[in-house]
């Protein structure tokens, strides 16, 4: 069955779309048949999976699978073998989804449905917008797990007591089959003591909701998003250390989803 897997936090910059395209980088060099979906308006995934070439981009829209009934749902192909269901920078209309009738939740995993792509692929891997609405409850209704990037430092970890609501609301309503795998921190200042103190407590606070595996400051994820590659790729020291961190990260995750 095809795994669909959601990077989660209303709370932008904490590193959904990075670990979302490391993610995506690691299953398609595994072999496995992988369709990115972006529904950020922002279009960060869409832009670092094109080499930034928006004239590329072609097929259907992220903002399409909201319409009620799409008959035909055709994803993009990236140079690097992946299939890509983009979203333009800055799409008004993808934006103005939250103004749909609450409904509108619903029709995304419909149309994957009775479009029948998903037999295509053996992961389905979204990047969720920074925001509670319209746009993360669907992509939550679709899914089969959430993944849910967070940051310690500064007031980065107020409301996420939201999102793991929006989550369980999701796994409520809308979608029982929905797993939690649980927070990611991503970001981490080990040198600040605040910054490990609040590491530990939400550990303890929650320690089946926190990956073992987290990520520290690595600029290198920066230079791999800037030029949309895997960050292992990229021969440096610092790389090197910043792949392992990351790496842990998704093999965690697989090992959740099966
Ligand atoms: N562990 C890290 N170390 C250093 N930089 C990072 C790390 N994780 C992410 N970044 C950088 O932080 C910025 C925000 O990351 P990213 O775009 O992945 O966050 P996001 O949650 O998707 O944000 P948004 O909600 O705006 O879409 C990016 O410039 C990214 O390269
Ligand atoms: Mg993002």
């Amino acid at each position: 069955m095809t795994k669909i897997i959601s990077f989660a936090n209303q709370k932008g910059g904490v590193g959904k779309s990075t670990i979302c395209l490391q993610t995506v980088f690691y299953l398609q060099e595994a072999g496995y048949r992988v369709l990115a979906i972006d529904l950020d308006p922002q279009g960060n995934t869409s832009s670092r999976l094109s080499q930034g070439d928006e004239g590329a981009y072609s097929g259907t829209p992220s903002v399409r699978l909201f319409d009620e009934g799409l008959n035909e749902i055709q994803p993009m192909r990236c140079e690097r073998g992946m299939d890509l269901i983009w979203t333009m920078k800055n799409d008004p209309e993808l934006s103005e989804i939250e103004s749909l009738p609450l409904s509108c939740v619903r029709h995304p995993i419909a149309n994957l449905k009775a479009s029948g792509i998903l037999e295509h692929y053996d992961y389905v891997l979204i990047d969720c917008p920074p925001s509670l609405g319209r746009k993360l409850v669907a992509a939550l209704t679709m899914s089969t797990h959430v993944i849910c990037p967070v940051q310690v430092s500064g007031f980065a970890l107020d409301g996420v007591e939201g999102l793991l609501n929006t989550i369980i609301s999701v796994q409520e309503e809308l979608n029982p089959d929905l797993e939690n795998t649980g927070m990611v921190i991503n970001n981490l200042k080990r040198g600040f003591e605040e910054d490990m103190n609040t590491r530990d407590q939400l550990r303890k606070a929650v320690p089946d909701l926190v990956y073992e595996a987290e990520v520290g400051v690595r600029g290198q994820l920066d230079v791999a998003n800037l030029n949309g590659v895997p960050v292992w790729s990229i021969k440096k020291t610092s790389a090197r250390e910043a792949a392992k961190e990351i790496r842990a990260v998704i093999e965690e995750l697989m090992k959740k989803v099966g």
